[in-house]
C-alpha cells in the first residue's frame, strides 16, 4: 500500500517515526509530510532514513527536505492509497474539518481522494473540547477514519484521554482502511477457529500442541480487511487482533460451545485451530502427586468441531478446513474433504519444518475439483491474504 504519513506538532511525533518504520517493515511504501510544528519534534532525516522514501515539508533549507512547489500537493494526493495523520493535533483537525489549506499537509488533505485516517493526540482538555469533537464528527461524515486516543499519563503531566493510540492498533487500522474490499465478502459473517486447545490433566499440567495460532489470526485479519465481519474463536496466548470479535477459549469443548453459539448466524467457517484430538479421561481438580514407576494416562476423544458444524450447516453456508500432513498430503486432504463434507481443505506440508511456528508457509487448496495451484511460499500475513483472495474469487464465481 502507498501510505502518506502526515506528522504534526505534538510530542507524540517521535512515536510516528516508529510507526513509519513499522509500516515500511510490513512492506508498505511510505512517504512523509512533516509540518513546521512537527519538525520541532523530529527531523526529516529520521523519516527518510526509516522509510527509504522522501519526506516533504515547507522548509526548503534542509538537505533531504523537499521544497514545496505549487503542484506537489496534487501529485502526493494522487500518489497515496491512504493518508494517515499521526499524531494529529487539534489544529490540523480543525483545518481539515473546515476545508482550510494553508500548508502542504492541509492542502494534500483537501486534494486527496484517498482514504484519510486520523490518530489524534493532545491534552485531555483539548481532546474533550466540543470544538475538537465537532470537527472530528465532521471529518467522519467525509468518510475519514479516526483511531481514538487512549488514556494514560500525558506529556503535560495530566492523566486522562488524549494519549496517541497504540502503534500496532494504528497500523492495523491503516491496513484495514487501506485494503480494497471484496464484493463477495463485504458484510459476510465469517467464523474462524484458531490456535491450540489445551486439555488440563490437573490444575498445573496440560495437554496441548505446538500451534501458535498465528495463521488463523492472520486469516481473521485478512477476512476483516476484505470487508467480512469476523468472529474469531481463539485458543493459545497470542494477542487478539484489532477490529474483530475474539472469543477466547481453552479446551476443545469450550471451542465447540463458542462456535455453536455463533455458527447459525455465520455465512462461512474457516477451521484453522489445531484442536487437541484427545483429552484426559478424568482430569483432576487437585494437583496429582508423582508416583514411582510407569504411569498410564487414559485419553478420550474430543469433539470434532469442524465435522459437527459442517453437519449442521444450512444451505449457503460454506466450510473450509485445514490439514497438516507429513505424507500423501493430497490423498489425505481429499479424504478429509469428503468425510467432513467441506468446500475446501487447505493442506499444510509439515514435513520440512513449515507450518508450526514458521515464518513462511505454503498452502495447497483442495476442492471437489481436486488440488488447486499452491499458494505461497509466503509470510503468513501475505499467505492469508492470498487465501482470502482465492476464496473470494470462488465465492464470486457462484455458489460453492
Ligand atoms: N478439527 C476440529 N476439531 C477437532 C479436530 C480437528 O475442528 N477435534 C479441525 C481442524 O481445525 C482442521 C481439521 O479439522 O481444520 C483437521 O482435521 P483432522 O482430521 O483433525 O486432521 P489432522 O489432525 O491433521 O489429521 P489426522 O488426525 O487424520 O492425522
Amino acid at each position: 500500500m502507498r501510505i502518506l504519513l502526515g506528522i504534526t506538532g505534538g510530542i507524540a511525533a517521535y512515536k510516528a517515526a516508529d510507526l513509519a518504520r513499522l509500516l515500511t517493515h510490513q512492506g508498505h511504501q511510505v512517504r512523509s509530510i512533516l509540518t513546521e510544528a512537527g519538525a520541532r519534534f523530529i527531523t526529516p532525516l529520521t523519516l527518510t532514513s526509516l522509510t527509504g522514501g522522501p519526506c516533504y515539508g515547507a522548509n526548503p533549507d534542509q538537505g533531504e527536505w523537499r521544497a514545496n512547489p505549487s503542484i506537489e500537493h496534487i501529485e502526493l494526493a494522487r500518489w497515496a492509497d491512504l493518508v494517515a495523520v499521526v499524531p494529529a493535533t487539534a489544529n490540523i483537525i480543525g483545518k481539515a474539518a473546515n476545508g482550510l489549506a494553508s500548508d502542504l499537509l492541509s492542502t494534500v488533505l483537501l486534494a486527496t481522494r484517498a482514504q484519510v485516517l486520523w490518530a489524534p493526540a493532545m491534552n485531555t482538555g483539548m481532546w474533550e473540547h466540543p470544538a475538537v469533537q465537532a470537527n472530528l464528527a465532521r471529518l467522519r461524515t467525509f468518510g475519514h477514519a479516526v483511531v481514538d486516543p487512549g488514556e494514560g499519563v500525558l506529556a503535560c503531566g495530566e492523566e486522562g484521554s488524549g494519549k496517541l493510540a497504540d502503534l500496532l492498533t494504528i497500523a492495523e487500522a491503516i491496513q484495514f482502511h487501506g485494503t480494497p474490499k471484496l464484493s463477495s465478502l463485504i458484510g459476510r459473517r465469517v467464523l474462524i477457529t484458531a490456535g491450540p486447545t489445551r486439555e488440563d490433566l490437573d490444575p498445573v499440567r496440560t495437554l496441548t500442541n505446538r500451534s501458535t495460532g498465528a495463521m488463523g489470526i492472520e486469516l481473521a485479519r485478512a477476512f476483516r480487511d476484505a470487508g467480512a465481519k469476523v468472529q474469531l474463536v481463539l485458543g493459545g496466548d497470542l494477542p487478539a487482533p484489532w477490529g474483530l470479535e475474539t472469543i477466547r477459549v481453552r479446551s476443545a469443548q469450550q471451542m465447540l460451545e463458542a462456535c455453536k453459539a455463533h455458527w447459525p448466524q455465520a455465512d462461512g467457517l474457516v477451521a484453522a485451530a489445531a484442536v487437541a484430538d484427545q483429552r484426559p479421561e478424568s482430569p483432576s481438580t487437585q494437583k496429582v502427586k508423582k508416583v514411582e514407576g510407569t504411569e498410564m494416562l487414559s485419553l478420550v476423544r474430543t469433539p470434532d468441531i469442524l465435522a459437527q458444524l459442517s453437519s449442521q450447516r444450512r444451505p449457503g453456508q460454506w466450510v473450509i478446513g485445514f490439514a497438516a500432513e507429513s505424507e500423501d498430503h493430497l490423498v489425505h486432504a481429499m479424504a478429509k474433504l469428503q468425510k467432513k463434507s467441506l468446500d475446501a481443505v487447505l493442506v499444510n506440508d509439515i514435513q520440512d519444518g513449515q507450518a508450526f511456528g514458521a515464518q513462511a508457509n505454503t498452502l495447497i487448496p483442495v476442492t471437489d475439483q481436486g488440488p488447486q495451484p499452491a499458494l505461497g511460499p509466503l509470510p503468513k500475513d501475505q499467505l492469508a491474504q492470498a487465501v482470502v483472495q482465492w476464496w473470494a474469487q470462488r465465492l464470486g464465481a457462484g455458489p460453492v
